[in-house]
């Protein structure tokens, strides 16, 4: 199939990267030297778009470049080239709101739908560390910042109704990537679709029970209509740990292309739907020589210092800075009335942990069911033990999108994991 592009519009190579970032002079300060001594390499490891580091003899470089279709599958999948252009505004947008938790935005090309960015380095991708099993002892607390700035700040809660109504515009039309949430998040792990994959033959009776159960399509389809109607703030949209890159002492948040006004506890829920996957992948990757239950216990209380941080910052921002058209100060000047409005802010945060839980388990199911999967549970290479981690994960996600009366605290669902994960050995084949 022939796609076609805008005129003018040309796919960078690893060997005209170097001539494309020479054309860019306030980059050449950046990397040293000249454009012979750059070393270019095309990273593998995203399935969207393409990204270059380049190295030159002072520092370097991030170059990342839509192209019209989506690069692991090929032209067979085309998607519009728009979605840098949204990458390029969330991250501004995010930046300014919570600093130094995204990369630094060091030129935008319009034309050719190119971002070049700050380099992160030595950051790794987070899941690719914890999968190993190394322990980030500053995540929980600047994760939760940033949940928290970038939530809030882009709400109704912070700003004038016209001012958000322009940003809910702006974003509105970030359509071909929300597209593929609405299909591969909440419709297709829930029917026949030749997109899906799983473990087979282990999970197959599981995958059939899931396409057949109707509450669970009536919690998922609940949860799709709140994604396509509650433009409640400017979520990242894809917020799981392989868009999150860290050091023991850094964090970062990368791949803002699917960004849009959505509800907050998308991103939430993504976040502790990955952070319980790998918990439960951990017994895939446990050795008599090197046990992770001491990285399961670190994983669960990461969860819970993230969540009660998240909402103590969140609660502060919100006391502080909550000058927006919603809960209009005028209205709670009393201290009966504003001890009223502090209730009803925790009740608030209340009901945005319930749907961030249900969100997880939809996201968790997705990654087990659905096309694309994770490294955590992925590189389990034993089939039988790997389906035996993917049945813990169905089985607490099934509980946070149905039985969500049993849980009110994080600590109900850590204690959930805990129970599960325990039983998990005596499954292993
Ligand atoms: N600013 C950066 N500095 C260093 N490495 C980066 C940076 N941004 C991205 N990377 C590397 O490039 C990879 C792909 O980046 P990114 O996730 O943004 O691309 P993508 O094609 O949109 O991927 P995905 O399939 O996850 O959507 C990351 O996994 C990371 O290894
Ligand atoms: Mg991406």
């Amino acid at each position: 199939m022939s796609l076609t592009v805008p005129e003018g519009y040309h796919p960078l190579h690893a060997r005209s990267v170097p001539a494309y970032l020479a054309s860019q002079s306030q980059l050449e300060g950046r990397l040293g030297g000249g454009e012979a001594d750059w070393r270019v390499q095309e990273v593998s490891d995203g399935n969207v778009n393409q990204v270059f580091l380049v190295h030159g003899p002072a520092g370097s470089v991030c170059v990342k470049q839509s192209l019209p279709y989506v690069r692991l599958v090929g032209e067979s999948w085309p998607l519009t080239l728009e979605r840098i252009h949204f990458e390029h505004q969330a991250l501004l947008e995010h930046g300014r709101h919570a600093r130094g938790r995204v990369p630094q935005v060091l030129h935008h090309d319009a034309r050719q739908y190119v971002l070049v960015l700050e380099c992160l380095t030595p950051h790794i991708i987070l899941r690719k560390g914890m999968t190993a099993g190394v322990r980030y002892p500053r995540f929980a607390e600047q994760m939760a910042d940033y949940l928290a700035r970038t939530l809030f700040f882009s709400s109704d809660l912070a700003l004038s109704a016209e001012e958000k109504r322009r940003k809910v515009a702006a974003f509105s039309t970030n359509t071909a990537m929300c597209r593929i949430m609405e299909d591969m998040v909440f419709t297709e792990p829930y029917q026949v679709h030749p997109r899906n994959r799983w473990t087979s033959p282990q999970l197959d009776a599981l995958a059939a029970d899931v396409r057949g159960d109707m509450p669970l399509k009536l919690a998922a389809s609940r949860l799709k209509y709140q994604y396509l109607t509650r433009t409640e703030a400017l979520i990242h949209g894809d917020l799981h740990t392989g868009s999150i890159m860290v050091t023991p002492e850094d964090t970062r948040v990368i791949d803002q292309e699917f960004a849009f006004y959505g509800p907050m506890a998308f991103d939430v829920g993504a976040l502790l739907a990955n952070l319980l996957i790998n918990y439960f992948s951990q017994e895939g990757h446990t050795t008599e020589a090197a046990p992770r239950e001491p990285y399961q216990d670190w994983v669960l209380e990461t969860m819970e210092t993230l969540w009660s941080r998240f909402q103590a910052r969140f609660l502060a921002l919100w006391e502080e800075h909550g000058r927006g058209d919603a809960y209009p100060t005028a209205l709670f000047t009393t201290e009966a009335e504003r001890r009223g409005l502090t209730e009803e802010r925790q009740r608030w945060l209340q009901r945005l942990l319930g749907e961030s839980l249900s969100f997880a388990g939809v996201k968790m199911l997705r990654r087990i069911f659905g096309l694309a999967h994770n490294l955590d549970l992925d590189s389990i290479e034993d089939p039988h033990r790997r389906a035996a981690c993917e049945r813990a994960c169905v089985e607490l996600a099934r509980s946070l999108l149905l039985d969500t009366g049993r849980f009110h605290t994080l600590t109900d669902v850590t204690a959930a994991a805990r129970a599960l994960g325990e039983r998990a050995p005596r499954r292993r084949v």
